[in-house]
């Protein structure tokens, strides 16, 4: 099907008001605050990639044997467009999220939406709800492409049938209270991704398996909890839902590496690339948790932070679990995570050049 020919607007009866619209977008947070519109497109074996639309946003009726309730064959993405310098609007690496996408749609046996599709049915969202970019240095629309198996059959099979869509979410800090350095708790007792299992995608599966370890870390009065690998329980894998980084009083930065148990960030592969390019030292290699703690507390690490669409990038101060706790540096937003954050974000609100071509103009 030549789909972008067929990509059509349905007509809208009542979009919000603009009085009504402002009002929401002041102080909209994270993930509370809908535009008016949605991008649909159905999939099935028989017709393909079908039926794609932009149309109101609003309740799905889903049948109660749909597969995704049962068996939770689900995807999703997450990026945002931002109001550029120049007056535009641009998303920031949509073919990156696309890409990934297809990834994660292969590894949990769903069809793989193709990537000028995933892109174009972004572009269009944007362009009917563009007037629900927030404004403010942390106002942008937050894009969540998802995808599900909406095939009505309780057999435990890839389903025959998925609905793709797109909402968007008028966002701010994703933190309470605006920027400021995090606490992380460190699990012991749940791990979030085994080797052969999904961690490298971006399933929903994942991060319902991460809601305990989240509740315990919240339990012990921290953000977020810090997940270590499976095999060992020794090795720093990631957050709940952000990539982490280390700053080294030797000016390195480390993360670390891809081996199938992490999710692949589009924020953690720029702030990579930026590094470099600014000519950090810069290691993708495993760091375990007594280091982390030993290099803290020696002096060794300066600074830590995580990473993410949402939370852009975020400094931690402080890390505990059942050994204790320990401050990361002055506790404070360090100089190297200011710097990365910053210049990542001068990029993607069209503030400074583009050398990477990553900003895609609307
Ligand atoms: C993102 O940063 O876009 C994510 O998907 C993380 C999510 C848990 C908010």
């Amino acid at each position: 099907m030549s789909i972008s020919s067929a990509f059509r607007l349905e007509p809208h009866e009542a979009p919000v008001a603009a009085a009504e619209r402002a009002k929401r977008l002041i102080d909209p947070g994270f993930g509370r605050v809908f535009t008016d519109h949605m991008a649909v497109i159905r999939y099935s074996d028989a017709e393909g990639w079908h039926d794609a639309h932009i149309g109101p946003r609003g309740a799905l009726p889903i049948d109660p044997a749909s597969s995704v309730l049962h068996y939770a064959q689900e995807i999703f993405e997450g990026l945002k467009a931002y109001r550029q310098a120049d007056g535009g609007t641009a998303l920031f690496r949509p073919h990156a999220n696309a890409r990934r996408f297809r990834d994660s749609a292969r590894r949990l046996a769903m069809p793989e939406l193709p990537e000028a599709l995933f892109v174009e049915s972004i572009e269009r969202l944007v362009a009917a709800d563009r007037d629900w970019i927030p404004e403010g240095e942390e106002g942008a629309l937050y894009l969540r492409p998802f995808m599900f198996a909406s095939e009505v059959f309780l057999g435990v099979k890839p389903a025959a049938e998925y609905l793709y869509m797109v909402i968007a979410s008028s966002v701010g800090a994703y933190w309470k209270g605006g920027a400021r350095p995090i606490s992380v708790w460190v699990s012991r007792d749940f791990t979030r991704a085994a080797p052969g299992g999904t961690g490298a995608a971006k399933c929903g599966g994942n991060y319902a398996a991460s809601l305990i370890a989240q509740k315990e870390a919240i339990g012990q009065g921290c953000d977020q909890v810090v997940f270590l690998d499976a095999a060992e329980r020794r090795w720093v894998e990631e957050l709940g839902g952000m990539n982490l980084f280390f700053v080294h009083a030797d000016g390195s930065l480390v993360t670390p590496p891809l081996t199938g148990t992490i999710l692949p960030g589009i924020t953690r592969d720029s702030l990579l690339t930026l590094a470099r390019a600014e000519g950090m030292a810069v290691r993708e290699e495993p760091y375990a948790i007594d280091a982390w703690r030993a290099d803290a507390v020696s002096g060794a690490l300066t600074e830590a932070f995580a990473c993410g669409t949402a939370a852009v990038v975020t400094a931690i101060g402080t890390v505990a679990g059942a050994d204790g706790r320990f401050t990361v540096g002055d506790g404070g937003i360090g100089p190297v995570t200011q710097r990365l954050h910053r210049a990542l974000a001068a990029i993607q609100r069209g503030q400074a050049p583009d050398p990477h071509g990553w900003v895609h103009p609307l």
